[in-house]
């Protein structure tokens, strides 16, 4: 019997109207638009505004595109996996959310914790249950309201952020198409250096844990761009090694979009040409689980069936990995 593979066979993704400039920035924090761009490359970003709009308003509009453009009626989906580090709350998920109002009541629903790593770690989750034969169609989002967990007093982290998700639809095929390999990576202490300190069970919401900001994204910059660089790089060798690819097979680096330094220096050290690596961050920010089928979304119209695309992610965490995937469509 031929195996299985899990192939993407759509890709939709929904970013807020609203646009939140380098500019607009200027005016809260102290800080300039040439610092962001030359930093960061970061030139604007989304941002969901309005009371009770939460990560699955965004989710919702992406997945009904996504079953729109792939002709697929909600009830065939049997499973929705969301990666989001901003549930709209604690419980229920907020696959759960999303699966309610776009009609996919057939579907059993969970959330993936994993930061800016979630897309590839809820990609690879999804891939094992259609790989196994245990699904056929399977709804993968990744989305996040940083803005909703973002310190607009703190200038390291409110430049950076922006609000965003993507979803895929996953399908069973026989054809050598789909996730073809994944290394996925996990180390605890890293999160010393990015959390979120309060609204978990270590640190229920207080006044005083609303006082001290600890509902907010904390961030050391410098130790996790340097272990996202030797991160993403060392996961994409060894994803390329072990699948016999030179850089020159690889049609396109998907790299989550952080910041662009950190993509340049991991394209660079794998001997990558920066002219297949997919670059969005300028429009978008980081959109912590959003980011790689941002990127996918956007470029979808220039993929071929059979293009090699590395999909590779760094953050808190730590997380990080690598997928191959062969273009199905
Ligand atoms: O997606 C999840 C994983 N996260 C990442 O991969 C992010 C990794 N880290 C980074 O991308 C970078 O470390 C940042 C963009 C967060 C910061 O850039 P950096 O080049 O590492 O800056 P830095 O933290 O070393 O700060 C350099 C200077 C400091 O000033 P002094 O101490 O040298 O006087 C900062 O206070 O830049 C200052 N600075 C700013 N200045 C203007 C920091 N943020 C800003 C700002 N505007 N927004």
């Amino acid at each position: 019997m031929a195996k299985i593979h899990a192939a993407i066979t759509g890709v939709q993704g929904y970013v807020p109207d609203y646009v939140m400039t380098n500019a607009e920035l200027e005016q809260i924090v102290d800080t300039n638009d040439e610092w962001i761009r030359t930093r960061t490359g970061i030139e604007q970003r989304h941002i969901l505004k309005g009371e009770g709009q939460g990560t699955s308003v965004m989710g919702i509009e992406a997945v009904n595109g996504l079953l729109q453009k792939t002709g697929t009626d909600p009830m065939e989906v049997e499973l929705v996996i969301c990666a989001t580090v901003t549930p709209d709350m604690p419980f229920p998920d907020t696959a759960n959310i999303i699966a309610d109002e776009t009609g996919m009541k057939n579907a059993f629903c969970y959330d993936i914790s994993a930061a800016c790593s979630g897309f590839l770690y809820a990609l690879t989750t999804a891939a094992r249950f259609i790989e196994a034969g245990a699904h056929k169609k399977v709804v993968v989002i990744g989305g996040d309201k940083m803005s909703s967990i973002i310190d607009y007093t703190d200038r390291t982290t409110c430049v950076i952020f922006g609000d965003g998700a993507g979803a895929v639809m996953l399908e069973a095929s026989e054809e050598e198409v789909g996730v073809m390999d994944s290394l996925l990576k996990s180390d605890g202490a890293g999160r010393a250096y990015l959390h979120q300190k309060a609204g978990g069970s270590c640190y229920p919401a207080t006044e005083e844990t609303v006082a001290r900001r600890e509902h907010f994204v904390y961030q050391n910059g410098r130790p996790v761009f340097k272990a996202a660089v030797s991160g993403m790089a060392d996961v994409v060798g060894q994803v390329m090694q072990r699948n016999q690819l030179s850089s020159d097979d690889i049609t396109w680096l998907v790299p989550h979009q952080a910041n662009r330094r950190i993509i340049e220096t991991v394209a660079k050290s794998l001997d990558f040409p920066m002219e297949r690596v997919m670059v969005n961050i300028h429009r978008y920010g980081n959109t912590t689980a959003g980011t790689l089928p941002l990127c996918l979304w956007d470029w979808e119209d220039q993929l071929k069936k059979g293009d090699n695309l590395i999909l590779t992610a760094f953050g808190g965490g730590f997380t990080w990995g690598a997928i191959y995937i062969k273009w199905a469509y």
